[in-house]
């Protein structure tokens, strides 16, 4: 029988990797979890939802880890952790496998480490894709924050006294993040347009009734890579980008930012001389301020004013809603692990042929394996 361990995060992560629903599903694959004492406690999974839902409750990470087959996380483990488990465990986590010199110690475990940021985007795996659950919900809260800060309604309120007018929302980036945002936006009443470089978008943000502005030339037409992300554009496009938000941006109240192309710093959406031009009160939620930002002036982890406009710049938004985020999250686990259970013989053994392993696996057997983090050739 296979042992899951799932170990309490850091105090910066209030998720944690399995909810009491996800606990249930794996015992009945056959796994053991175990589940270090408090691990769900900012989740509000506590010991006894969890033990209910069939885990055993260890009093330490040490003892939760000693000899387990698995690791859950929702953050990159230390290698000492990783140490503690079995020789060639698992792990599986959001590993931020770009930083080189944090994973190499973890590589040299020996542990397979799979990446969960890595999950292909095709529809078998779309269970799994951490980025996408977790985008969804920082969509929707950098929406109702930035409601929050701004000092006025968002919809259109005819009353008696006289007329309320509904604020314009500008939605930059219209990923999965985008999409939630567009719609959240909606809900409360605000007039929302938006904004992105990939041709497919366009019909998304209008069949959620918000008006999409582009500059759709030739490049536009191609800027979506097969794996359906964004391509890096031209500094020709980017200049008409910025001519095209700095006209439209003069007139919005709320604007969300969430551009961002893999493996590379967000591109630079917004500039100073564009804040400058923004009406005064306005809000910015800038959610790529962890790969770098979209607006120039953003400060990851803070709110800023810049020229009279607030711009926040939140550090994973989707651990705000913490129970929600680690559902999910727990859920993108549970469908990962479940491809390598065997239903009959409730045997565990991971088919390394698997185009979701292969997309997934950053390191095996002592080495970084990954073909996106293979030493780029020199230009
Ligand atoms: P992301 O988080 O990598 O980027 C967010 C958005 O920023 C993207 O829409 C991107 O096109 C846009 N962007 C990049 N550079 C820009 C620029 N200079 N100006 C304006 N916008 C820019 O993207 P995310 O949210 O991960 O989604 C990418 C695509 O993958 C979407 O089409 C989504 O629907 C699709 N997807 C497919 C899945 C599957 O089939 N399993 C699962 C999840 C998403």
């Amino acid at each position: 029988m296979v042992t899951i361990a799932v170990t309490a995060e850091g105090p910066d992560e209030p998720r944690v990797a399995v909810s009491p629903e996800t606990v249930k599903k794996l015992t009945a694959l056959g796994a053991k979890v175990r589940v270090q004492s408090g691990a769900g406690a900012r989740a509000r999974f506590t010991d006894d939802s969890l033990r209910t839902a069939g885990a055993d409750i260890a009093a330490s990470a040490g003892e939760t880890l000693a000899g387990a087959d698995i690791l859950l996380k929702v953050r990159r483990p230390s290698a000492e952790e990783i140490a503690a488990l079995k020789p060639g465990a698992i792990v599986a986590a959001i590993l931020d496998p770009y930083d080189k010199a944090a994973m190499e110690p973890l590589a040299g475990t020996g542990a397979s480490l799979f990446s969960m940021e890595f999950m292909p985007r095709i529809s078998r795996a779309q269970s799994m894709d951490v980025l996408s659950s977790q985008a969804n919900l920082a969509g929707y809260k950098a929406v109702v924050d930035a409601a929050s800060l701004f000092g006025q309604a968002l919809p259109m309120m005819m009353t008696a006294a006289g007329t309320v007018p509904a604020a314009k929302a500008f939605i930059m980036g219209v990923g999965v993040a985008g999409l939630q945002a567009i719609a959240t936006a909606r809900r409360l009443g605000a007039v929302v347009s938006a904004t992105d470089v990939r041709p497919a978008t366009k019909e998304q943000v209008q069949s959620l009734g918000a008006k999409f502005i582009a500059v759709e030339d030739d490049e536009f037409k191609q800027a979506q890579t097969a794996a359906g992300y964004a391509k890096p554009m031209s500094p020709e496009y980017q200049a008409k980008q910025a001519e095209l938000v700095a006209n439209h941006i003069k007139t919005q109240d709320i604007v969300i930012t969430t551009a961002l192309i893999p493996g590379r710093p967000a591109p630079k959406l917004i500039t100073a001389a564009m804040l400058a031009a923004m009406k005064p009160g306005s809000v910015i939620v800038d959610l790529a301020a962890e790969r770098g930002g979209n607006v120039e002036g953003a400060v990851p982890g803070q709110t800023v004013e810049v020229s009279g406009v607030k711009i926040v710049a939140p550090i994973n938004l989707a651990g705000s809603l913490p129970v929600n985020a680690s559902s999910l999250y727990a859920k993108n686990l549970f469908a990962f692990l479940e491809l390598f259970f065997d239903k009959k013989d409730k045997s565990f053994k991971v088919n390394w042929d698997d185009e979701i392993v292969k997309g997934t696996l950053v390191a095996k057997d002592g080495r970084i394996v990954h073909p996106n983090l293979a030493p780029q050739p020199a230009a």
